[in-house]
């Protein structure tokens, strides 16, 4: 029997996730289905044993279920664990769950593979302390920059996040009034501003000479932070749908241990024709 995959998540009608993954199974040769779940609050986990009762062996989670997914599963990844947060759900032996969060390692392929871009020892801006700020500290710490301020507009829950990860020297937060005169190389959008076409409320020149800016929303046109960061004179601006791409080759990795070539996938979806 085929097995079965979904992306779940309220809402879910626009998950680009379907198309990505049936490009994934077509490229690799394998044999699964991939489809969408709209999940019902306060049914997750029901919904979650149906599926796998049904051939289902993992499932992609999003808004509003992280958290709970995480919750859920018996087993995490430390980069779950870290997050607190699971976008990834794989069925084990004995019907068991591990979960695993695979934006943060989707964010540092594509700027790494994709732009070129070296985080290391590099002094990092990140907007934002949501779901996706969560999943992407700990896989950028990783790879050593010099310094990452996490930035929030409710400061608190900005310091809350580097309280739990508890990464001293590196990792500092703070609230958008605090950033003041220090210049950064990259600068980073995980806030939700851009979905009513607005940008984050932090002063002009935070931008280093050459610096990058990098927003982690996507859309057909460029997004209005990668608009902000070409008029602070970056020298690039782009948007996240490598990351999205490239979070679903970490997950399709992790349940069919094959990893996809996921350049042609986001050139495709670029040029908007189907995959
Ligand atoms: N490319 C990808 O693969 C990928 C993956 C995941 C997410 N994303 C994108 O990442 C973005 C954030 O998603 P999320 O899951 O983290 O959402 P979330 O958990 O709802 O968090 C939203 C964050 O945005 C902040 N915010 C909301 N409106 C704002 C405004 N007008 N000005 C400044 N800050 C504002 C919130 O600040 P407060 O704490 O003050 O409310 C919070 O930090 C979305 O655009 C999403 O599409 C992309």
């Amino acid at each position: 029997m085929t097995d079965r995959y979904a992306v779940i998540g309220n809402p879910v009608g626009h998950s680009q996730s379907p198309r990505i993954h049936a490009a994934f199974a077509r490229q690799t040769g394998q044999d699964l289905e991939y489809g969408r779940l709209l999940g019902e609050p306060g049914r997750f986990a029901e919904q979650i044993r149906e599926f796998l009762a049904a051939s289902g062996k993992g499932l992609n989670v999003t808004l509003p279920f992280k958290g709970e997914a995480w919750r859920l599963a018996d087993e995490s990844s430390p980069r779950a664990e870290a997050a607190q947060a699971v976008n990834t759900l794989i069925a084990l032996e004995g019907g068991r769950l591990r979960g695993d969060n695979t934006d943060g390692i989707g964010l540092v392929r594509d700027l790494e593979q994709n732009w070129g871009y070296e985080l290391r020892g590099k002094r990092l801006l990140l907007l934002g302390a949501g779901g996706a700020a969560q999943g992407v500290v700990w896989p950028m710490l990783e790879r050593r920059p010099e310094r990452l301020l996490i930035a929030n507009r409710t400061p608190d829950k900005a310091r809350e996040l580097v309280r739990r990860l508890a990464s001293p020297g590196a990792l500092a937060g703070c609230g958008f009034d605090d950033l003041v005169g220090e210049p950064f190389d990259l600068i980073l959008n995980a806030t939700s501003a851009g979905i009513g076409d607005r940008v984050p409320q932090i002063p002009d020149g935070l931008l280093a000479t050459g610096g990058w800016c990098y927003d982690l929303m996507y859309g057909d046109l460029p997004t209005a932070f990668v608009r902000w960061g070409l008029e602070q004179g970056a020298a690039r601006a782009v948007d996240g749908l490598g990351m999205l791409v490239e979070q679903a080759a970490e997950s399709f990795f992790l349940w069919r241990g094959v990893r996809p070539r996921t350049a042609e996938v986001i050139a495709e979806l670029r040029a908007g024709t189907s995959l």
